[in-house]
Parts: structure tokens; sequence; C-alpha cells
């Protein structure tokens, strides 16, 4: 392979870019509603004008672009067609993707729902839009029991669909999982029963506990208890109670016996001036454990969050099955339930940011983002679908 090759997805039609002539968005008063203060759109027409027209006035300003194209599957919906041909599906992505890019914020993420017909393709052809390093995650969601089939006589069971999220560039945080920081897990109690015999090892004090002279309990977790940590694995690099364990523990079993407790001072992040580690409890173990005390920096904050991933499975198999008349809307064919939107902006935006779904729908993406407090606005093509306040001229 020379050097200037590089990996990309090839089909027919792909050098012919469409050319677009410019347009504008003018509101349609007798269409608008609501608050007159407000600058959501609901706009009709086919989304590529509407994006061109956006960049205008919008490039980037979108923090989300959400979108929930037809997923080419073959099926003709009630309110749409979903059977373009293959090459015309990626022109038709490729064309809209590029000017969903130029709207984003720089810290903006677009997140774009898809099944498995043409899932893999959109993932080849975001990464070249997007680029694959600013490739985030692909949310896998559940949105049929494996029980419910759509038809009896198919081969296989679509349960699956799924969310390829993209950010914009490099910096864009999502918003993390956040959770009250508590003291649950620091529920391990060491009690001394009799002194242990003090030496000097790895540079450091330590008592050594032999079998008998000390209890480990466990009960409520509390400021003054202690996590329960095996000393394996990346622990073993990743901070220097597993340094310690691998370097200087490891191997003492000849020496200290079996189930043996050592009491090491001056080292550790937590209020204690020590931190006690186990050795291996039977003939032939190797491993250990560490008990860590609550962090002097939890301690020193106790409103403090914790914040853990974004899992990348939802099981909304209930939710898909219900909101087909969600928000008195019925809207069959790929309508998709708010608590599933919900989700997403909640991690990829925040309130008064600007939201853009450019395949809207019934609207469950507007309809959710209006009610998260972010800005909207909403592309729609299908006749029966929108109420428009502005339209494409
Ligand atoms: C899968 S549905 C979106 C469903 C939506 N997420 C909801 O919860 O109701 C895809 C929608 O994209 C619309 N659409 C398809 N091509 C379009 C285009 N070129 N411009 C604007 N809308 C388009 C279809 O009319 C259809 O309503």
């Amino acid at each position: 392979m020379s050097k200037t090759q590089r990996l990309e997805l090839t089909w027919i039609g792909k050098d012919k870019q469409s050319k677009l002539e410019p347009r504008i968005l003018i509101e349609d008063p007798e269409k608008s509603y609501g608050d007159k203060n407000s600058e959501n759109m609901l706009i009709h027409g086919d989304n590529l004008l509407a994006l061109k027209a956006l960049e205008q006035d919008f490039a980037g300003q979108i923090k989300c672009a959400c979108i929930d194209p037809p997923y080419n599957t073959g099926n003709a919906f009630e309110h749409y067609d979903d059977g373009l041909e293959h090459s015309l599906w990626l022109s038709l992505l490729r064309d809209r993707l590029i000017v969903l890019k130029n709207l984003l914020s720089p810290d903006g993420f677009i997140c774009c729902h898809i099944d498995d017909a043409e899932g893999h393709y959109l993932k080849v052809l975001m990464d070249e839009i997007f680029e694959r390093s600013n490739y985030l995650t692909t949310l896998y969601i559940q949105v049929r029991y494996p029980e419910k089939t759509l038809k009896q006589d198919m081969d296989y069971h679509k349960e699956i669909e799924q969310i390829h999220v993209y950010r914009k560039k490099y910096g864009a945080k999502p918003n993390l999982n956040e959770k009250q920081s508590s003291f649950d897990k620091f529920n391990f109690y060491v009690e001394e029963l009799e002194p242990g015999v003090e030496t000097t090892i790895g540079g450091k004090k330590v008592a050594i506990l032999k079998k008998g002279y000390y209890r480990i309990v466990q009960k409520e977790g509390s400021a003054l208890g202690l996590k329960e940590i095996w000393a394996t694995g990346t622990i073993l690099d990743g901070n220097s109670s597993g340094r310690f364990f691998r370097d200087y523990l490891t191997g003492r079993v000849e020496q200290d016996g079996l189930g043996v407790l050592y009491k090491v001072y001056g080292i550790g992040d937590d209020s204690f001036d020590y931190r006690y580690f186990t050795g291996p409890q039977r003939a032939g173990a190797t491993k250990g454990k560490y008990y860590q005390g609550v962090p002097k920096f939890q301690l020193d904050n106790p409103d403090l969050k914790q914040t853990t991933p974004i899992e990348n499975f939802y099981d909304l198999a209930g939710s898909f099955g219900n909101c087909r008349t969600e928000g008195s809307v019925d809207f069959r064919g790929g309508k998709k339930p708010e608590i599933l939107i919900q989700r997403i902006l909640s991690h990829f935006s925040n309130p008064g940011d600007w939201v853009l779904d450019s395949f809207l729908g019934s609207g469950t993406t507007a309809a959710v983002a209006h009610k998260m407090g972010r800005r909207w606005i909403g592309i729609e093509l299908g006749e029966r679908i929108v109420i428009p306040t502005a339209c494409l001229v």
C-alpha cells in the first residue's frame, strides 16, 4: 500500500456531491405558536437544504446533533419510505453529515441512531467525516424483547439497535454519570488482638501480625471503615499500595507464614498513617488484599459527587414497546421513546445548549430537548408529521 492510500469506503456515486442553490429560512407566522420569544425552530422541508440554510447563523453553534435517519431496512413505513438503494443512502447520509459537522460547536457531539442493516457502513462513513480519533462509543439499545419477534417467518430477530457517538473535536467532554459519594464500600474494620512484630520492609516500618493476632470484620460502611481491594492485575502497577505489595510482600509467605496481616506505615492517601495488607491465606495461593481508608479529599468534601462512566448498553425494550403514542403522537416505524433521548441529551448537552435533529419524525428529540431546557431545531420532510414554524423558500 503506498503512503498516499487510505482506508475508505467507496460506493457508486461517491464522487458526486449535491450542488445546492442557497436557500433562506422564512418564518410562516400563521403556523407559529407558543412563546413568541422562543428561538426554537421546527423546519418543514428536505434536511439537506435546511441544514445548508442554517449554516449561515448556526455554524459552530450546535452542541448536540441527535439524528435518527431512515435505517434503509427496505420497509415502507406509514409515514416515510425506508428502502433507498444502498449507494444512494450512503450519499444521502454523507451529504448531511458533512453539513452537520459544520454546525457542531467545537465541544459538540453527534449521536446517530441506526440498526445493523447499515450500522457498520455508517460507522466507516462517520469515521471518514468526523475522523476515527473522534469516535467515542456505540450505545447498544435493546429495543425488543426476545419473545416479541417482528415476523414469525424471520430467521434472525433484531433486538438491538445502535447509536454511534462522535465528538466534533478533541476536548469535547460528555457529562458522566454522577452519584453522591458515600462510605458504603468502606465497610471493613480491622481489630488488632495482639501486637505485631515490628520490622522494616521496602524502607517502611511494618508490623507483622500472625494469623489469630487480628480479626477483620465487615459491617456498615463509615468514615472510619476500610475498603477491601485485591492486590492483583493492573492494581499492581496502578498505585503505591499495589506496587508495594508486588515489590515487597509477594513471596514473603515462606518467612512470615500464611494468613499474615502487614500493617505498613507511611503509605496511602487516607487519614490513617498506616495501611493493612494481607498475604496469601492458603498453601499455594499468591494473591493478597489491601485495606484502604476513605481518601482525605473525600472526607474534606462530603458533598463531592463521584462520576462513573457512561454505560453503552440500555435495555429499553419496554419503553420501545410502549412509545407508539407517547406525547399523544401516533407514529409507526422508528419513533424513539423519550427516556432514550433524555439519556442522550443529559450526557451530551447542557441546559441552554442548542440541540438539532434533522430527521425529526414525530418530534421526540424536540419534545425532550424542550422539557430539559435546551434550545432546539427540528427538521422534517413528512407532510403529516410537523406543524411548521419555518419553511424553506
Ligand atoms: C426514523 S424516523 C425518525 C423518528 C423520530 N426519531 C421519532 O422519535 O419520531 C426518520 C424520519 O426522517 C424523515 N426524513 C427522511 N429523509 C428526510 C429528509 N431528507 N429530510 C427531512 N426529513 C427526512 C422521515 O420522514 C422520518 O420521519
